[in-house]
């Protein structure tokens, strides 16, 4: 990460901005957010009442189905998914409604999402860039996304920590730059994706005001006060927009230096569409299942990959395993010299 950010923290510190920041964060942060979303997105996030600041993109995502997801309720998201989404959900009483997506282009199935929908259904959770398998959805996704949850009013989560790191000229396609979705929906960031520093768990919600105040009832009680030093540190940073907007150019080439290193190997693959993960299949290699070959991996060639079945709670297994390229370029160097030996 950029040293810099150190500094501001440092300098803030120091500059005795170390009591409580206000329940939803600090305003110059939070002005500063609105500021970028609408020049990113071209929604305009009233700062006061529609943007929080969370202690990172998890504790977000829970205080938003805390607050807004009750007993009984339904609730459709998509596997494979990110791990904190069903926990949060099932700790309300409420049900989740998986839709599997399907190797290797993992693209929604709006007709399955449809059939899905009961009247107890309550939300959709979307991830895009969508971890563990980079794929983006697109201005079709959005659009159907959109004629469905205003035909069967329902509130969207979006999960957009990736938001920068969309590849090969794509844009990223965020609720924000769908007015009508944009007013049914909870958007989180977390910026340890932006930034390189997941270590420091900060992140933020945009959403219409009446269901922030909602997200506040619960975030007041929860966490109340985010990291103060932290977020006037961020503002400082933020306000050149450079900071965030160069994160693409760099994993970018990462994916790519992976990715040449990787040609000829046995392992197929198709270049991840956003996020910092590569999809690697090995089923040229090896019929173990995922999780067994992930760990011989470790074992024997000391180098480790995420099996995608962990990610599916019916444990689809289509062998192919998440590499992380957010490294340093010599490190994915000698990570793809050893999958060359495999
Ligand atoms: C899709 C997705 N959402 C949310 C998060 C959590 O973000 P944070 O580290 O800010 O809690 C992650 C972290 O891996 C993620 O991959």
């Amino acid at each position: 990460m950029d040293h810099r950010l150190c500094d501001l923290v440092h300098e803030q510190m120091r500059a005795n901005r170390n009591q409580y920041a206000p329940m939803p964060g600090v305003p110059e942060l939070r002005a500063l957010l609105a500021k970028k979303m609408e020049a990113a997105y071209g929604y305009h996030y009233d700062s006061d009442s529609e943007i929080t600041i969370t202690a990172g993109g998890t504790q977000a995502i829970f205080t938003i189905i805390t607050a807004l997801v009750h007993p009984g309720d339904e609730v459709i998201t998509f596997a494979p998914a990110y791990d904190c989404y069903a926990p949060a959900v099932e700790l309300q009483g409420a049900t989740m409604k998986w839709i599997n997506l399907n190797y290797p282009d993992y693209r929604v199935d709006w007709t399955a999402v449809r059939n899905q929908i009961t009247p107890r259904t309550r939300m959709v959770i979307i991830n895009s860039p969508h971890n563990p398998t980079g794929m983006c959805m697109t201005a079709e996704d959005m659009h159907e996304l959109q004629i469905i949850a205003e035909e069967y009013d329902l509130l969207v989560l979006s999960d957009e920590v990736y938001e920068h790191i969309v590849f090969d000229g794509g844009r990223h396609e965020s609720v924000a730059r769908y007015p009508q979705l944009a007013k049914r929906s909870l958007v989180v960031y977390s910026f340890g994706k932006t930034f390189h520093n997941t270590g420091w768990k900060m992140g933020y919600v945009c959403a219409p005001a009446e269901l922030t105040t909602e997200v506040r009832k619960v975030h007041q009680y929860n966490v109340f006060s985010v990291n103060t030093p932290v977020q006037y540190a961020l503002a400082d940073y933020m306000s050149d927009a450079a900071t965030y907007s160069g994160i693409l150019e760099m994993y970018e080439a990462k994916r790519d230096i992976f990715n040449h290193a990787l040609q000829g190997s046995r392992f197929g693959l198709k270049p991840a569409a956003g996020t910092y993960f590569q999809l690697l299949d090995y089923s040229a290699i090896s019929n173990e299942n995922d999780i067994d070959f992930a760990k011989r991996l470790t074992r024997e060639y000391k180098i480790t990959g995420i099996p995608c079945s962990v990610f599916f709670p019916d444990l689809q297994d289509d062998k192919v395993l998440r590499f992380c390229f957010a490294k340093e370029n010599d490190e994915l160097l000698r990570a793809a010299e050893i999958l060359q030996s495999i």
